[in-house]
């Protein structure tokens, strides 16, 4: 039925593409749907990394039975639990009884909790090796890229790391699974917005785990997510923009996020945009919080380095969908930003307060002078929005500067 993909010598593609899903984890929307990435290894034994969302057994059942026929798989390599790639575990045991399952301590207890499997699971340690015939498997764990558990597998023959959720990217495979066949521009947007929206709270143990592959040579990276990376420029530039994530190291740019029930607020955003780009900015972002989704918001904080947010005062408190956008920037521990922002109110100043306490937390560098309005556009107001957009630009301009220099 399927014609096996051999993706480099031994390793073929398994995976499977989910475009029904509305939202990953319910959550982060999925316009271009998403992949869930497995292959099987073959030597003397044979291993299957991951699997997939339970939805899709069937599917993958055929294309395991198209690269094995009726051979069994001896080991599955469980390099991440979380369900989109643990899904089928129980129900491939059911077919493969005799499958061996390797994974880690944190691995062994998620597998009982999940779906009571106890029986022939093999622990393994970090930097730990296991042969499989001409082939060795060496395991590194890299907790909480993006669970306790997590860890890459890595080919030493090969120079092949199956890397879980590590350097994964929102988007279903269009036909084309490798880099060298598709412009790796079209996944670029969407690594982005999974590395921000999934594993963007991470950054330290993302660093340890690139601290870790930088001891090794890689020539294929087989992420559950997106594309695998066989291309050497492409995999130099997937470690690099992981690693600049990581450090919430950023371009030049700015991104606006607001919140406007009846559209006043919404005009001292559109004022600042303004302002920004007659000072010089090139590239502005600016997000209806209503309309945009919390996930596109985010990959564009994560891409550039400065954020304005301005919120109507609601309820005494913060615009929900503004509230919602700081708790998550909180949550991800977003630092390294220039930041301002600005409040809107109709006869109590609620969000001022809040805007300002969620600044005083942050690790950010403030810009300009925070100011309010109070109801509709007046030349106050104004004025100081088109400030906020000048001193933004001059700070955002002068990094550049700083960067020509050295
Ligand atoms: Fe693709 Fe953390 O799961």
């Amino acid at each position: 039925m399927y014609t096996p993909f051999e993706i480099k010598k031994d390793i073929f593609y398994v995976g499977v593409n989910d475009r029904t899903k509305y939202q990953f984890e319910n959550h982060f929307l999925l316009p271009k749907g998403v992949a869930y990435n497995s292959y099987i290894l073959k030597d003397e034994k044979t291993v299957l990394f991951d699997t997939v969302d339970i939805s899709y057994s069937d599917v993958f059942l055929h294309k395991i039975k198209s690269v094995l026929g009726d051979k069994p798989i001896d080991y599955l390599v469980i390099n991440h639990m979380e369900p989109d790639h643990s899904g089928a575990i129980e129900w491939l045991v059911s077919k493969f009884p005799d499958i061996k399952i390797v994974g880690n301590s944190r691995t062994e207890d998620m597998l009982k909790g999940f779906y009571g499997i106890t029986d022939n699971v093999i622990v393994i340690k970090d930097k730990e090796e296991l042969s499989i015939g001409e082939k060795t498997l060496r395991f590194y764990l890299t907790p909480m890229v993006h669970w306790p558990e997590t860890m890459i597998t890595y080919v030493p023959e090969l120079h092949a790391i199956f890397s879980g959720d590590a350097f994964g990217a929102f988007g279903a495979l269009n036909g084309g699974i490798l880099d060298t066949q598709i412009d790796p521009e079209r996944y670029h947007g969407e690594m982005i917005r999974y590395y921000a929206s999934v594993v963007g709270k991470y950054g330290s143990p993302v660093q340890k785990a690139l601290e870790k592959l930088s001891e090794i040579e890689i020539e294929a990276i087989c992420s559950t997510h997106g594309p695998v990376w066989v291309n050497r420029k492409n995999i130099e530039n997937v470690l690099a923009l992981y690693d600049k994530l990581s450090k919430y190291e950023a371009d030049e740019g700015l991104v606006i996020a607001y919140g406007s029930m009846y559209g006043n607020t919404e005009q001292l955003a559109e004022i600042i945009a303004d302002s920004a780009a007659r000072h010089g900015v090139k590239d502005i972002v600016m997000h209806n919080v209503s309309k945009s989704s919390e996930s596109h918001i985010l990959r564009d904080i994560f891409k550039y380095k400065g954020l304005i947010v301005g919120s109507p005062t609601y309820n005494s408190k913060l615009y929900p969908g503004v509230e919602s956008l700081l708790s998550a920037l909180e949550n991800r521990q977003m630092k390294n930003r220039i930041f301002g922002y600005f409040s809107v109110y109709a006869w109590a100043n609620g969000a001022k307060k809040e805007l300002k306490a969620f600044s005083e937390k942050m690790d950010f560098e403030l810009i300009g002078e925070p100011f309010d309005m109070k109801q509709s556009l007046n030349p106050e107001a104004i004025e100081k929005a088109w400030e906020l957009g000048r001193l933004m630009a001059e700070r955002l301009l002068s990094e550049k500067a700083v960067y020509i220099d050295n």
